[in-house]
């Protein structure tokens, strides 16, 4: 009976700070801290900096804000939410949509978790560092069965906090980490800028060169800007979904947007100065923070505790947002097929993980697992962030912008401030999150 209840309406909520926490927990990740200083790098520091800030404000705010506002009035899983919300049965599939993307993100997600997992112990007992050859000992790394173990583990510790429930589990996880993760963050950013040299990689972060921005930047910094909010794969419709009915989401969108901000900024002022004060390229794509990093960390006195301490904050940031997105199919699961939360979170979190084995071996121990020249991990990754992200987000822009009567009501905005969001949220944000979808797809290239 009980269940039956949680058919018609969700029944558990965050408290309001809890529900902050946890929104915040879900978009700081490997996002943050491990694609954002790349992908920064490469399109020339500050200046594209500066322009992840537009985005993040201009764009991703208030789709952010539309995303709440979805979930908390249709108090469903994301997948019935547009219908909840008031829209017709042709928003079924980009509901669905909203459940399928998080799961296969999911999938591989996990693996670079468990592999930060797996680094944190090694740099602890100082095995990291009994090699000077990091791009060969992370190389034997993920050709082993190792990086499966560490999957097994980190989605066993996701589906432990998202067994606990939304308040008992989701929010106080977040509620402990989240606050902790900045003072460690903030330990390693001392260090990084005491090193020696760092000047010229807090510099290259903060002094913006515009001549280096082009189209391309544009595009790549407001996809950033929604991949790092976790926007268009359910997330904020489901933990939406939770949100009291008194809390203000306008002021909760610029609180999120700020936390997330501000743990990139940080990240920047340690990733920079570590690889510049070393030598190191910062433009080394994704593989700098497993192998440029753990050189860098050899060479400073007390290397082995930073290390240990840099990729613990990693695989908290990556855990937190695991958790969110385990949450959106589990909400799921107990709407649709009225499962209890302990089995939606058995069920799914072990398909998951069975589902990302492939992607795993598809790096190391099964290098067949290559199509077109992708490994079949990288292929994971550019379905959903490069066409279901973008495509999920200008859903809900389209949808929140000309098809949702109640949105005025849900958004709780002074008039002036929703006529700005409205605006926004029309003509703005889907023709540019449009190009997104076509430069990201590939479709549209420079
Ligand atoms: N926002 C998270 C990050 O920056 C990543 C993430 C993406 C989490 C999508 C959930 C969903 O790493």
């Amino acid at each position: 009976k009980g269940e039956k209840s949680l058919l018609s309406e969700k029944k558990e909520r965050f408290s309001s700070s809890g529900f902050i926490f946890a929104a915040i927990g879900s978009s700081v990740g490997l996002g943050n801290m491990w694609k954002f200083p790349y992908i920064t790098g490469e399109n020339g520091g500050a200046a594209f900096f500066l322009l992840f800030i537009v985005c993040l404000v201009l764009i991703g705010l208030p789709v952010l804000l539309a995303e709440l506002a979805i979930g908390r009035s249709g108090r469903g899983s994301a997948a019935t939410s547009f219908i909840r919300a008031g829209g017709g049965k042709g928003w079924k599939a980009a509901g669905i949509l909203q459940v399928v993307a998080p799961f296969l993100i999911l999938s591989f997600y996990i693996i670079v978790a468990g592999w930060t997992l797996n680094y944190a112990m090694i740099a602890f007992n100082g095995q990291l560092f009994s090699t000077s050859d990091y791009a060969g000992q992370f190389g034997s790394f993920i050709s082993g069965y190792k990086p499966i173990v560490w999957q097994g583990v980190a989605m066993l510790i996701t589906a432990g906090v998202v067994i606990l429930g939304v308040s008992g589990g989701i929010e106080k996880f977040n509620k402990v980490l989240i606050p902790g993760l900045v003072v460690l963050l903030i330990v390693l950013m001392i260090r990084a800028v005491t090193l020696p040299d760092a000047g010229e990689g807090v510099s290259f972060f903060l002094k913006p060169d515009f001549s280096v921005l082009t189209a391309e930047s544009a595009l790549v910094a407001l996809g950033h800007a929604f991949f790092s909010l976790s926007l268009g794969m359910g997330i904020l419709l489901t933990y939406g979904s939770y949100v009291d009915k008194k809390q203000s989401l306008g002021t909760a969108a610029i609180a999120i947007g700020a936390g997330d901000l501000l743990y990139a900024f940080i990240a920047g002022l340690i990733i920079f100065p570590t690889t510049f004060s070393f030598g190191i390229a910062p433009d080394q794509g994704p593989s700098l923070i497993f192998i440029a990093l753990p050189a860098a960390f050899s060479a400073m006195p007390f290397g082995a505790f930073f290390g240990g301490l840099f990729f613990i904050l990693l695989a908290i940031a990556a855990l937190t947002s695991a958790v969110s997105l385990l949450e959106v199919p589990v909400s799921f699961a107990m709407e649709r097929w009225n499962w209890s939360r302990q089995r939606s979170v058995w069920i799914l979190s072990l398909v998951c993980f069975l589902l990302g084995i492939p992607s795993a071996m598809s790096l190391g121990m099964f290098p067949e697992l290559k199509f077109g020249g992708k490994a079949l991990f990288d292929w994971m990754d550019f379905i959903t962030s490069n066409i279901m992200l973008p495509l999920g987000g200008l859903l809900i822009t389209i949808f929140a912008g000309y098809f949702w009567k109640g949105a005025a009501e849900a958004a709780g905005l002074q008039a002036r401030w929703f006529r700005i969001w409205l605006f926004m949220l029309r003509y703005v944000a889907p023709v540019l999150v449009f190009l997104v979808l076509l430069h990201t797809s590939g479709i549209l290239t420079f």
